[in-house]
């Protein structure tokens, strides 16, 4: 008997028509794209968005379609946030999705206050109010987004109002495209690079005498990056990191949103100096502009014949902080769930399709032009003595005037608050700082001096600048209360890989929910595993919050 013959058998004759229909809707969805293993998190995206939901019988089809069992589709759609998988017999989601950044600058701004307000006003079978984690417009908290609209200084009145007036289209901001950035001189250099007026050896020593580190948040010294890639036979692929999902970071978004060029500039030098094949953009979900806006450009770069069609390929997450971290990144490009592999190899060796890749963050790739054209010096003499380089802060929480702010490597909070975003709010005295987002933990007010950077006295606290997101506190936070908020963040976004990360996460949520005093001992025994046994950087980092608290904020206990 063929397979052909006992198929339908086995499915029932209801299962067969239902099913059907769903694979003739999923065909016509895909319609000439390769059925490439790689792309399945792209064909989930089509499906959500033109149906709202993935249902049983889509997922079904899809799998048929792609030739995968139906529980790698099921893995893979469940693991993403953005997806919603519907299950035979289950309602479908509510037609418009109000998404509420519950993260820490939005929940210092209210965010709690926004989430009653909505929950007591909308009719949950038109609208679905839901939390979400940080979508990165930390300096204009709280922060929402309904539909594809990205909202800034969110109320409940105002999302109702836009809700009932269909405003919830994406808007995408002005920023300079291609002939704007062509007009100011961009891709000159690239075009010298291309012609060899411009060594490969000579730029990478370029780099590494400005001192130009990762500022995705490891800090790993560009040029040398280049460099390991480079040392590895070919061929060789090129990934942007665009997730920019640690809470408080926001810097990616305001450049792609402004002069997306420069970083497409940059990465186009960076691909030609490790000869690269092609560039895999990773954006994530949670900045609808911005997708807009890389779509539209990379599509201009190709009709300019900058670079050939395909050459550039964008890649939307799903909505999962994990895939920040670069290997569980390239698992997702691959259409698989964002796990972190196990290192060595690294995936300077055995990357992308087990091919040598190099990773950039957006904002590292954006210095690269400037570095070039105005000279190493140029740029590593901007930081404070004993620091090299200039870097983009994101700053929020009880300050003045939140937002990027550009200062030297090295500048201490103090001034970050004082010189570059008008003091403190009005009634709010600086008690506490994140120095480098959720992951980075929590230094109080006399440790304001400290110069900050990879490395050096932050380290010896056991803090880190990571992607450079600073959230001023006041006495009006209770630090305890900022690392519950902390903790149900990587709680929640723990990829569930390794026990360490996933049950400590979990059990780290539920010793800070319990009324009076936490029990110490139970605390540092889960920071101590989780730090020494985590597979990433997620597990190793998420108790740094914990152990500030309990050094430093004891009064908060
Ligand atoms: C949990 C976790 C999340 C991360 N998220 C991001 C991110 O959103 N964007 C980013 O560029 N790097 C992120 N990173 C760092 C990347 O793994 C990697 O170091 C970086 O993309 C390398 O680019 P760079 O050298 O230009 O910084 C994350 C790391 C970890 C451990
Ligand atoms: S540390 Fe956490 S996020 Fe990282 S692999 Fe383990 S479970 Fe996943």
């Amino acid at each position: 008997m063929t397979m052909q013959e006992r198929r339908p058998r086995d499915r029932g004759p209801k299962g067969r028509v239902l099913d059907d229909a769903a694979l003739a809707e999923v065909r016509e969805l895909l319609g000439g794209r390769e059925r490439r293993r790689d792309l399945l998190i792209e064909f989930l995206h089509l499906i959500q968005d033109r149906y709202g939901c993935l249902s049983a019988a889509h997922l079904r089809a899809l799998a048929e379609e792609m030739r995968l069992a139906q529980a790698e589709v099921y893995e893979v759609a469940t693991f993403y946030d953005h997806f919603d998988v519907v299950k035979e017999g289950e309602g479908r989601p509510a037609p418009l999705t109000i998404r509420v950044c519950d993260s820490i600058s939005c929940m210092l701004a209210g965010a709690e206050h926004l989430l009653g307000d909505l929950a007591a006003e909308v009719d949950p079978r038109t609208i679905r109010v839901m939390r979400a984690p940080c979508i990165g417009r930390c300096a204009t908290a709280p922060a929402a987004r309904i539909g594809d609209r990205e909202v800034d200084h969110a109320t409940g009145r105002g999302l109702l109002h836009m809700a009932r007036e269909g405003d919830t289209e994406v808007v995408v901001p002005d920023y300079a495209g291609l002939d704007a950035y062509r007009a100011a001189g961009g891709y000159r250099l690239l075009q010298k690079v291309r012609d060899g007026a411009l060594a490969t050896d000579a730029i990478i020593e370029i780099m590494e005498h400005a001192g130009l580190r990762g500022l995705g948040g490891a800090g790993f010294p560009a040029g040398k990056k280049w460099g390991f890639v480079r040392s590895y036979p070919g061929p060789r692929l090129m990934s942007i990191n665009g997730d920019e999902g640690e809470p408080g970071t926001f810097k990616d978004r305001i450049y792609l949103e402004s002069d997306p060029h420069r970083t497409f500039e940059g990465a186009l030098i960076a691909a030609h100096a490790v000869e690269a094949e092609r560039i895999y953009f990773y954006m994530r979900d949670e900045y609808p502009a911005v997708l807009a806006i890389l779509r539209a450009e990379i599509a201009a770069l190709e009709a300019a014949g900058i670079v050939q069609p395909g050459f550039i390929e964008l890649r939307r997450g799903a909505g999962a902080y994990i895939c920040g971290e670069e290997s569980a990144m390239l698992e997702s490009i691959e259409g698989k769930r964002g796990m972190p592999r196990h290192r060595p190899p690294y995936i300077a060796e055995v990357g992308l399709f087990g091919r040598p890749t190099l990773n950039h963050n957006v904002e590292t790739l954006w210095w690269i032009r400037d570095i070039v054209e105005k000279g190493p010096e140029w740029f590593a003499a901007q930081g404070k003595p004993g620091h090299q380089g200039i870097r983009s802060w994101s700053v929020s929480g009880r300050v003045k005037e939140p937002g990027v702010k550009l200062a030297p490597a090295g500048v201490t909070v103090r001034e970050l608050i004082e010189d570059y975003c008008g003091g403190m709010a009005d009634g709010h005295e600086f008690k506490a700082y994140l120095p480098g987002g959720a992951s980075g933990g929590i230094l109080p007010a006399s440790m304001g001096d400290m110069e900050l950077d990879f490395g050096g006295e932050l380290a010896k606290q056991g803090a880190f600048v990571g992607s450079h997101a600073v959230v001023v506190l006041s006495q009006a936070d209770n630090i305890r209360d900022v690392t519950l908020n902390l903790m149900k963040f990587f709680k929640h976004e723990s990829c569930g890989k390794c026990t360490p990360c996933r049950e400590g996460t979990e059990k780290l949520v539920t010793l800070l929910r319990e009324e009076g005093a936490p029990n110490e001992t139970a605390m540092r025994d889960l920071e101590t595993v989780m730090r020494d046994s985590s597979i990433c950087g997620l597990g190793q980092a998420a108790p740094n919050p914990v152990n500030h608290l309990l050094t430093h904020f004891r009064d908060d206990l």
